[in-house]
């Protein structure tokens, strides 16, 4: 077979890394959602993404292949995704293979070094576009498998030697994965002068064909998926990497040509949030991200090179990554990078930086050789790269000095050697294949569905034990399992399995402390982490998707048996029936997360570090000023169990401290010195200040200058009360004399540009829970009325459960505003109660930034003050009494207008009514006063008046205690009707859902009632209050 006559790649010079891009389908999760998709491609090579938040905003992307996966496609007999028809643009594995991976094969059989990267987030198909799933099979499989026929096809004079090797770098340690003993510490990479970067002692199998490269690498994702339950070790956070090396030997030519092929499966490209972590005490997981950081900066240095800037230092020598790439990259190599990427909105900040970071690899440019030499000319060996460890390539390297024979021989013995340990290996996968068959079975289901189903325990007829210890006749390890961990039984066709003491194991999502049977695809839980699908007798089984029961499976199904669902995080409350899109993002997020936490805890635990971690959900039950529900958003409440010390950490330092624990219980794993000194280590943090729960206070009385006592709750964050807060507010004079009942008014805008003085008097606070909790403790009580520009905190009390504060705060309003009235009406004040732990810093701010009156109380409701302030070039220390002369001058123009304006309508009142009675006639009406049925025509006497208004005046009263009253209880009810919103059942109960959501939208539409019908009536009153009065000085006159 001519090698040369190869299906070209359709790609520009070879020089250059080429680059290409592809979009998958939705996931389930992704369905479920109802995601959108942002990305379009409308050619062979150009790719666009679109903002959802923005949609005008649209970028464009050219690539030198653009691979749409997205839609238009069909599953053939064989599970197959082929096109759904002729002018469907969908590209399945063989159109990738097609172009990119026989461009590989070309590169190899001409003797080029070749590599391949996969770059982009978790799950967005990396794996799939390169190993594949069940019958789609990626680019790796498919370039071996055609390697292997062509070499069959091959002529006589010919000899090719095809090597394999499977790495992982995690952590920035190298684990081989042909290999089953686990190197302490990892191998190292060595530097030769010839071969440059490669790898120290990692094993490099030489295969005849395809069969043994498949088992090769079943063998090898064995050996990871072990290695990440064992270790916790999140695949998502290595690269893999397998080197197929070829060389072609032509006998008769005495010329010989190698290549070595590098395909790379690379870490999820996706960073935390910086904003998180940045806040952290300890920087991100160190060495976490290292190679992928350090292969951005490689590429980014290769592109400005490309571009002509001046580049002094290519930073390959950072990681381990980048020093096995070197040659891929700006090197002897012809590199391909596939850019994955997920269609969905949400992941629209990582697709587009997965985009831009495609875009700079594609400038940089490579410098690929034909590593050829004929033993004529003994030319050396060029540009290897890292082949692999010197020892095990022993023949490759070293035959330019043998004889045709010599190389024969070396290679002939190798074979053998592999051949030997490839019937052992499979005689054990024959065995496991037929129990497969006919045995009940545990199969492991990891995050990753690329490690899924790899991992197989058989439940024997009788009784087995499982767990850490190697005794066991089922040896699984993994965060929180036990030597002994459990017992499984197979007797009379049925299997069981219970848990020894304390171990956990959950079963369906339930935990279970007792011998349970087990149903054919029951979920089994055992450790923090371990998850596992059952698979029963043949019997049992039938044509059900396995896939159907993956990762997120599990964790869904644990989540609801605890309690956390949609409804419980608030989607309930939507009002068409759309699930919130925040709600939505939270609850992923705990899902997320909640496994992460387990692990914490069970490190925490083997580490003897003594927290304790909880997924909360801030805010969760705490509305905003006005009873809207606030941003939700997850955290972890960290609690020390033998100091009582209390954390809350947010989700992005909790996942920064997750990786930084897996380093440390890694060192303890391999037991090296896992001590730390406190500043450094990822479980401990200076004591800090916590926020324990809101209260709400509604303002409305003070609104009508009545003075109001209250004992609310402080509700915490899951909505229940941390301790009772008693309050009293007050409206009173500028002195601080408390105004009584009768100085209560009915229109609040009666108050309007007029000073308003209020006391807010923090009484008391009973049953805090943190004091009871732990007597060393203390708390201090903060809040923030209207405009004020900081929080005023009460002072710290220690100790007490029941602290009497007793702080009097007096503010005043110099000239009441519109909108200040309207905030007091409608605005609850929000107290927050902190709490203090022994050695943190208390709560205080500063007095500073307030507008202090004459007396010493502090100003609200400053907008005009700070107007003038915003004008003014008075030195700062002048300003407030400046400011309050300014006003008070204001207050009296406008007073004096209004008494100008009041004797100026009296005067031609007065003219009209002289006028009317010096000509006999009745006086009329002002046009714009009330129009009352039944009204006599006639202006009553004096006497009349006077007795009318004493009516009018205790009339008044009446009703003004009435409304008072009314008013009072309708606060009440209120607080009762926002708690009665937030109460849910405790169990998600799927047939209760549709009536819970009914219910809770019925809540809704009655609590929007009363509100505009308070509202209203508020409105009406004051308008009859108005009009009354002007009648009243109507008549009067
Ligand atoms: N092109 C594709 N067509 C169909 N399914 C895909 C495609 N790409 C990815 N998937 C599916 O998406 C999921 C995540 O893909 P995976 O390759 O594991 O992502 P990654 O390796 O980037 O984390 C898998 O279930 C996989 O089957
Ligand atoms: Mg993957």
């Amino acid at each position: 077979m001519d090698n040369m006559k190869m299906m070209k790649m359709p790609l520009p010079s070879s020089d250059r890394v080429t680059v290409a891009v592809r979009v998958r389908p939705f996931s389930q999760r992704e369905k479920n959602s109802g995601s959108k998709c942002v990305i379009s491609m409308h050619s062979r090579t150009t790719t666009t993404i679109q903002d959802p938040k923005n949609p005008e905003h649209v970028k464009t992307f050219t690539f030198d292949l653009a691979y749409w996966s997205h839609s238009g496609f069909q599953k053939d007999k064989d599970g197959v995704l082929i096109s759904a028809d002729p002018t469907s643009k969908f590209a399945g594995q063989r159109d990738v293979f097609h172009d990119i991976g026989r461009g590989i094969l070309d590169s190899a059989w001409q003797g080029y070094n070749a590599t391949l990267l996969a770059y982009g987030q978790t799950g967005s198909g990396k794996s799939y576009s390169m190993i594949g799933f069940g019958a789609n099979k990626g680019i790796i499989p498919s370039v071996c498998e055609e390697l292997f026929q062509a070499i069959e096809n091959q002529g006589r004079n010919q000899e090719y030697q095809v090597t394999f090797s499977m790495l992982e770098i995690y952590n920035e340690q190298i684990r081989d994965l042909l290999s089953r003993t686990k190197k302490p510490g990892g191998l190292k990479v060595r530097e030769d002068q010839q071969l440059g970067f490669y790898v120290e002692g990692l094993k490099t199998v030489p295969c005849e064909n395809y069969a043994q490269i498949e088992k090769l690498m079943e063998q090898g994702t064995k050996i990871r998926t072990t290695a990440s339950t064992n270790m916790n070790a999140s695949s998502s956070r290595s690269h893999m990497v397998i080197t197929v090396q070829l060389k072609q030997v032509f006998l008769d030519k005495a010329l010989t040509k190698q290549s070595s092929i590098h395909l790379v499966d690379l870490a999820g490209s996706e960073r935390q949030k910086s904003s998180g972590s940045e806040g952290d005490r300890l920087k991100e997981g160190s060495r976490v991200n290292l190679s992928l950081t350090s292969l951005g900066n490689v590429i980014s240095a290769l592109a400005d090179a490309a571009m002509g800037k001046k580049v002094l230092h290519i930073p390959y020598r950072d990681s381990v990554l980048t020093k096995l790439l070197q040659s891929a990259l700006g090197g002897n190599s012809r590199t391909t990078l596939i850019a994955a990427i997920s269609p969905a909105d949400i992941c629209y900040e990582e697709t587009l930086s997965t985009l831009r970071y495609a875009e700079r690899a594609k400038k940089v440019r490579n410098n690929a050789v034909v590593n050829t030499w004929s033993r004529a000319e003994n030319k050396t060996l060029l540009g290897c790269g890292n082949s692999g460890a010197a020892e095990q390539s022993a023949c490759f390297l070293a035959d330019h000095q043998m004889g045709t024979y010599a190389i024969q021989e070396t290679w002939a013995h190798l074979l053998e050697q592999a051949r030997r340990e490839w019937e052992q290996q499979y005689a054990a996968i024959a065995q496991e294949r037929q129990m497969v068959k006919t045995l009940p079975h545990l199969l492991n289901v990891n995050e990753d569905p690329q490690l899924t189903g790899v991992l197989k325990y058989f439940i024997h007829t009788g009784s087995c034990v499982a767990g850490r210890a190697a005794s066991n006749a089922i040896t699984l390890q993994g965060l929180g399992i036990s030597d002994k961990h459990a017992s499984f039984t197979n007797v009379d066709g049925k299997v069981t399995v219970t848990p020894h003491s304390k171990c956990k194991v959950i079963v369906n999502g339930v935990p279970i402390t007792s011998r349970t049977k087990l149903q054919h695809l029951d979920r089994v839980i055992l450790g923090s982490n371990s998850a596992y699908l059952y698979i029963g007798f043949p019997s049992e089984r039938g044509n059900e998707d396995l896939n159907r029961f993956d990762y997120d499976f599990f964790q869904l199904e644990r989540a609801a048996a605890e309690g956390v669902s949609m409804d419980k995080l608030g989607a309930g409350s939507s009002r068409d029936g759309q699930v919130d899109p925040s709600v939505l993002a939270v609850f992923q997020d705990y899902i997320k997360l909640m496994p992460l936490v387990a692990e914490a805890n069970q490190m925490s635990e083997e580490l003897k570090k003594e927290l304790k971690m909880e997924l909360k959900v801030k805010n969760l039950a705490s509305s905003d000023s006005r009873g809207y529900e606030l941003q939700k958003e997850v955290m972890v409440k960290v609690t020390n169990q033998r100091t009582h010390e209390v954390w809350i950490w947010s989700k992005s330092k909790f996942i920064n401290r997750k990786f930084l624990m897996e380093e440390l219980y890694q060192r303890f794993l391999d037991r090296e010195d896992s001590h730390v000194a406190q500043e450094d280590d990822p479980f401990w943090d200076p004591v800090e200040v916590i926020h324990l729960g809101s209260a709400h206070v509604w303002l409305q009385s003070l609104a009508y200058c009545m003075k109001f006592e209250e004992q609310v709750e402080f509700l915490n964050c899951d909505g229940l009360e941390e301790a009772v807060l008693h309050v009293h507010i007050a409206p009173c004079s500028p002195t601080g004399q408390v105004y009584g009942e009768e100085d209560m008014i009915i229109d609040p805008f009666e108050l309007l540009g007029k000073r308003m003085d209020f006391q807010i008097h923090i009484v008391q606070c009973l049953g805090v829970k943190w004091l009871k909790e732990d007597a060393k403790r203390g708390i201090q009580i903060g809040y923030r009325i209207y405009d004020l520009p900081n929080t005023l905190y009460t002072k710290p009390i220690w100790k007490i459960v029941n602290p009497q504060i007793e702080e009097i705060v007096q503010f005043a309003a110099l000239n009441a505003s519109q909108e200040f009235l309207n905030y007091l009406q409608t605005n609850a004040l929000i107290v927050d109660l902190w709490g203090l732990q022994e050695g943190c810093a208390e709560l205080s701010c500063s007095q500073l930034d307030f507008i202090v009156t004459g007396e010493g109380h502090i100003v609200v409701d400053t907008k005009k003050i700070s107007n003038v302030k915003d004008t003014s070039q008075t030195p700062s220390n002048q300003t407030s009494e400046l400011y309050l002369k300014v006003l008070k001058l204001e207050q009296e123009t406008e007073l004096l207008r209004n008494i100008n304006r009041a004797l100026r309508e009296e005067n031609v009142f007065l003219k009209e009514s002289l006028e009317k009675i010096g000509s006999g006639q009745q006086a009329h009406k002002p046009s714009n006063t009330l129009k009352v049925t039944g009204m006599t025509s006639q202006l009553p006497s004096a006497r009349e008046i006077n007795q009318m208004c004493t009516q009018q005046d205790s009339c008044d009263k009446e009703f003004a205690k009435a409304l008072k009253v009314f008013y009072q209880s309708m606060n009440t009810a209120r607080g009762q009707f926002l708690r009665l919103r937030q109460y849910k059942p405790p169990e998600d109960d799927q047939m209760l859902r549709p009536f819970v959501h009914q219910q809770s939208q019925m809540l809704k539409d009655l609590g929007d009632l009363l509100e505009s019908s308070m509202w209203k009536l508020k409105n009406d009153v004051a308008l009859i209050v108005k009009k009354k009065r002007e009648y009243l000085l109507y008549i009067k006159q």
